[in-house]
């Protein structure tokens, strides 16, 4: 195990999934904050049961961080906001923007991944993704998928990856000191469609209405022809 800053770093050849990895740190361990990272990933996880193809160059990383049950809705935010900043941070005039839950678009394409995992006791698995050298190239993609090298911006996975614990670090520190809606604000600056026309399509059903809001927990507030709906899942689309 190296150690980066206070982070406990392992960095693997080939793994089926770092959340699977960091869940079963998770067991192990009762205190620090670890993250485990990959060159290769052949058996990612994407949210609500799909998979996450894994493509050399690509970064695949896992931080295993304690965290309140209380915070477990606002975390969402600073993970996202982390991973916008850092790439932003390494290419200052990229296209980027957030999308509701914790998407990155860059261009309006999706760039990366983030799947967040209850590990044991107090950890939380933050499962992170992002094409930085290819993005996948088939059909049937519920989002259009790019990559960094795409649009000719160049970097690798470990100086992406330090850049984010940097971002990570700063934005967990905001919201221990200053609370949720210092961090809300900031995001809230950087998402897309606040005010426009979407579409929200969840397990069950879909619903179509503006972006006003997110609210002091995170959920998105859409106002429909029934008034303001508070969603707290689902995948939104830009109309
Ligand atoms: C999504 O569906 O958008 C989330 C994808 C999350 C992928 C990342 S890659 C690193 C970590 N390990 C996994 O198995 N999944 C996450």
């Amino acid at each position: 195990m190296e150690k980066y800053k206070d982070w406990n770093w392992i960095d693997k050849e080939e793994v089926g999934s770092t959340n699977d990895e960091a869940l079963a740190l998770s067991k192990e361990v009762t205190d620090g904050k670890y993250i485990i990272s990959a060159k290769m990933q052949n058996q990612g996880r994407g949210r609500r049961g799909r998979s996450w193809i894994g493509l050399e160059g690509n970064l695949f990383m896992s931080l295993l961080v304690k965290v309140p049950l209380s915070q477990l809705g606002e975390i969402i935010f600073v993970v996202s906001l982390s991973l916008l900043e850092s790439i932003k941070n390494l290419f200052p005039d990229i296209d980027i923007k957030l999308k509701w839950p914790n998407d990155v678009l860059v261009k309006g394409c999706k760039v990366s991944g983030i799947l967040m995992e209850k590990g044991e006791g107090d950890y939380l698995v933050i499962g992170i993704g992002v094409n930085i050298a290819q993005s996948p190239k088939i059909e049937g993609l519920i989002y259009p998928a790019i990559s960094l090298a795409d649009n000719g911006y160049k970097t690798d996975r470990i100086t992406l990856l330090k850049e984010y614990l940097s971002c990570f670090d700063k934005n967990f520190d905001i919201l221990q000191n200053y609370g949720f809606e210092a961090i809300r604000s900031a995001w809230l600056s950087h998402v897309k469609g606040l005010g426009e026309q979407i579409e929200v399509r969840g397990t069950n059903e879909n619903k179509i209405g503006i972006f006003k809001d997110i609210d002091k927990n995170g959920f998105l507030l859409l106002e429909t022809n029934k008034g303001i709906e508070k969603i707290c899942a689902g995948d939104i689309f830009y109309i």
